[in-house]
């Protein structure tokens, strides 16, 4: 579709001074505005959060109009027809893209939370490598944008799973954009920012490695969990709205903690509370077991209750030799 298809001014309310304000608050376009949160379009533009979700609205008919959004209410067949759009990005073991029900899924967030050393950040450096062969090969033919909180992005080690799998190393990491966040103010500004990146990049999949540790460390003690949830939840909103909107995949990771009241079973539960629970379309629970790894898919609405194993090898996430 042409810029000029997706300017401000072809959507009904969007007046030429509140286009000006949106446009220099970095929400340059319909698809950036569809993707936006009320608050923040009251921010900018004034007026109450009606008004600013009418405008979110509008943009969302919009892009439905053009075909490139579900509407509010639509027949289950066009469901099943715009669920054809959606595609998915090998993790690099075939065990995990079965689990995950093809792959790393577009209009979607993943969710991988386990234990330090379970093979999170391995898939995620996996995965960027993945997306970027073509859809009959695993990927999704484009760019992965990286969103590092933790600073464990490894370059070295895109390239050796670059090489492991035969691909030109030097063009693999062009196609990695990658971005160290510091605090929760900074990762929330990249976050909003990141439809003109997706855009420029061709991305089509995000990574936000982790997700939750930036908030762990700068929300503490009870008095502030409200705000931190509420902070954690807008960022998901957004996260999904991006999904959507551009047709990526999200792939977030999160940390565990152990839950003392437990008598049975794994005493481990992901971080983040209720907030991350209800907006990952996917929580794949992670877990050493000798020299493989355990995958579990928990919670997800589509999915019955499934285990895979896989392994962390030159290649990145891979399968063992007996399941391939
Ligand atoms: P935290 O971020 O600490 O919570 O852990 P994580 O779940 O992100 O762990 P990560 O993905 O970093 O996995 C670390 C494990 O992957 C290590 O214990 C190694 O077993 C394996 N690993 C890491 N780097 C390499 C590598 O270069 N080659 C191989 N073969 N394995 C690696
Ligand atoms: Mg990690």
């Amino acid at each position: 579709m042409k810029e000029s298809e997706l300017s401000l001014g072809k959507i009904d309310g969007v007046e030429a001074g509140a286009e000006d304000r949106l446009v220099n608050s970095g929400i340059c376009t319909v698809m950036e505005l569809a993707a936006a949160l009320p608050a923040e379009i009251v921010e900018v533009v004034g007026g109450d959060v009606e008004g600013a979700a009418a405008l979110i609205s509008n943009a969302r008919s919009y892009l439905t109009k053009k075909g490139l959004m579900l509407g509010e209410f639509v027949t289950a067949s066009e469901i099943a027809r715009r669920k054809k759009d959606v595609s998915f990005c090998s993790t690099g073991s075939i065990a995990l893209d079965r689990l995950l029900g093809g792959g790393l899924e577009t209009k979607a967030v993943t969710e991988f939370f386990g234990m330090f050393g379970s093979g999170k950040s391995q898939i995620c450096h996996t995965a960027s490598v993945m997306c970027q062969l073509p859809q009959e090969r695993g990927g999704l033919g484009g760019s992965a944008i990286y969103i590092d909180t933790e600073g464990t992005f490894r370059v070295n080690r895109l390239s050796e799973i670059a090489t492991a799998r035969g691909l030109d190393q030097a063009e693999v990491l062009n196609h990695v954009l990658y971005c160290r966040a510091y605090d929760v103010q900074h990762l929330t500004a990249v976050v909003k920012s990141l439809g003109l990146h997706i855009r420029e990049n061709s991305a089509r999949l995000i990574v936000v490695d982790s997700v939750i540790s930036l908030f762990r460390s700068e929300f503490i003690g009870r008095e502030t969990l409200a705000e931190r949830q509420q902070k954690l939840n807008g960022l998901m909103h957004r996260l999904h709205n991006l999904a959507e909107v551009y047709n990526v995949a999200v792939v977030i990771t999160n940390q565990v903690q152990a839950t003392p009241n437990t008598f049975f079973g794994d005493p481990n539960r992901p971080t983040g509370g209720h907030v991350l629970g209800h907006s990952s379309t996917y929580r794949v629970y992670l877990k050493k077991s000798g020299e493989e790894r355990l995958a579990a898919m928990v919670d997800s609405p589509y999915h019955p209750y499934s285990e895979a194993r896989f392994m962390i090898a030159s290649a990145g996430c891979s399968d063992p030799d007996s399941t391939r």
